[in-house]
């Protein structure tokens, strides 16, 4: 009994003092998994919450926007009306007929890359930089991730990050420490359906409604065809797919460890036996959960061994503006694999903070990547209002717990417990 009380207790200035929910920098020191993922209220996003689509849910245009529903008129109009398909493994897939000439270049059906459709740019699917590999993660932004950030960061290692915009919307700070941090973000859709399957509309709200205003997506499942590419390609996506598959995510249903990692020694003996030596290679990994997380650590060594150079996606196309925002910039491959990886503006690998100060601040002098861009995006950053009180409340828990402490020996001192 005594020992659960003073446990629980002892416990809590330690959560308490690293508990900062209010901004970036204080979110990204948590380092209990467990705390990490105690939801919280971010006040500039939670006001949003009516701007956005419901989340997990496919997305639809919110019927009052109109910026939304005038984007969509002016890309319509080279959207083919091929029909949706049906999701794989659903009622009514099996006795779907899809013509074997794959007219849309459907992916999920013969990992078609390149677009039969006019007009429209191939996906990437590999990086043209020999011995290298284009690193990037699926599905963040997850709650529990400070730790693999922390390591991505002893590294000096940038990745390209997918987000899902319904995660995005319940872990504002974890996108934010995305940006920080210098990592290139790109989108990974509003709620993670198959694409294919969604009216075009649909399609559409599922790629417009995002964190930044990114300049680069992944189809959930792979799942592209020509009338998706057309959407994306109309909202100045780039497709990333991928040739090789951890296939990580597996893991918890049906998948053991000694299957991921089998899977990732194939990739990286094709690393080390010269298959990459003149085009370079992509990998499908996720920062899904602790697992997929700590594959990637784990293996992180190896790759790097392997490979020449491991870059985000969009330095190895010298893609070197990530976002429809045009203050950010990601260094060129030549300058990233010579020990630049920051995305400007910023210093030490990461983006220039705004200055911590609760009680001056004010929405309009803060550095946030809110953007002007055309897309409805998520606001990230903005000032802690409320961190003062958070100091204020620790300090009470600390004062609470030391009271009952004293008391708790005071009953043990006299042989109540
Ligand atoms: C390299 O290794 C892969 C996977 O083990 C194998 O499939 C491939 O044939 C090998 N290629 C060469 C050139 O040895
Ligand atoms: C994030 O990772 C944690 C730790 O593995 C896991 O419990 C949680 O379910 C993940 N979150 C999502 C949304 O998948
Ligand atoms: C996985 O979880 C353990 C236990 O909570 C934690 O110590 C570790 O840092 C986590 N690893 C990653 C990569 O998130
Ligand atoms: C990137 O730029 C470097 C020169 O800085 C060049 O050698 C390389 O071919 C470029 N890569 C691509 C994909 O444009
Ligand atoms: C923040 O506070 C420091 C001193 O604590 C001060 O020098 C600085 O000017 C302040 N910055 C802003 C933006 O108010
Ligand atoms: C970049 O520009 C956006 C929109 O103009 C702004 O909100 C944000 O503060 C800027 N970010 C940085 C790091 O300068």
């Amino acid at each position: 009994m005594r020992l659960t009380v003073v446990t629980t207790f002892a416990t809590l200035p330690l959560v308490c003092y690293a508990l900062d929910r209010t901004t970036e920098a204080g979110e990204a020191s948590i380092t209990s998994p467990q705390a990490e993922c105690a939801p919280y209220d971010y006040p500039p996003v939670t006001a949003q919450r009516a701007a956005f689509p419901v989340q997990w849910k496919p997305a639809t245009i919110l019927p009052d926007d109109s910026a939304a529903q005038s984007r969509w008129k002016s890309i319509v109009a080279n959207v083919p009306d091929t029909p949706p398909k049906p999701v794989p493994g659903s009622s009514g897939s099996g006795s779907f007929k899809y013509p074997s000439s794959d007219p849309d270049c459907w992916w999920t059906y013969g990992q078609c890359v390149t677009p039969k459709l006019a007009g429209l740019p191939p996906d990437i699917a590999d990086v043209p930089e020999p011995a290298t590999m284009g690193y990037g993660f699926d599905d963040g932004p997850n709650c529990s991730h400070n730790a693999f950030y922390d390591f991505l960061d002893s590294k000096n290692q940038k990745a390209t990050m997918f987000y899902i915009g319904s995660n995005v919307m319940d872990w504002p700070l974890e996108a934010q420490r995305g940006i920080t941090d210098g990592h290139e973000i790109c989108v990974h859709t509003w709620s993670h359906n198959y694409m294919t399957s969604l009216s075009s509309e649909s399609a559409f709200a599922e790629l417009y409604y995002t964190g930044v205003t990114p300049t680069c997506w992944r189809p959930p499942y792979g799942d592209i065809d020509d009338r998706i590419r057309a959407i994306a390609n109309g909202l100045g996506l780039r497709s990333i797919l991928w040739k090789y598959d951890s296939n990580d995510w597996r893991f918890g249903s049906g998948a053991s460890k000694a299957q991921i990692d089998a899977n990732y020694q194939d990739f990286i003996n094709k690393a080390n036996n010269g298959s990459f030596t003149s085009v370079g290679a992509i990998i499908l990994t996720h920062e899904l959960n602790n697992f997929t997380m700590s594959e990637a650590v784990q293996f992180y060594g190896q790759l790097q061994t392997a490979f020449k150079h491991i870059v985000p996606v969009g330095v190895a196309y010298n893609q070197t503006q990530p976002y429809v925002e045009t203050n950010y910039t990601l260094p060129t491959f030549e300058e990233y694999i010579s020990g630049t990886t920051a995305i400007a503006p910023g210093e030490n690998g990461k983006l220039a903070q705004p200055a911590d100060n609760a009680t001056t601040s004010s929405p309009a002098s803060s550095a946030s990547p809110t953007p002007t861009g055309t897309n409805a995006a998520i606001p990230l950053l903005s000032w802690p209002l409320d961190r003062l009180f958070l100091v204020v409340s620790c300090f009470d828990i600390l004062l609470l717990e030391l009271y009952y402490r004293l008391g708790l020996d005071f009953f043990i001192r006299h042989g109540h417990i």
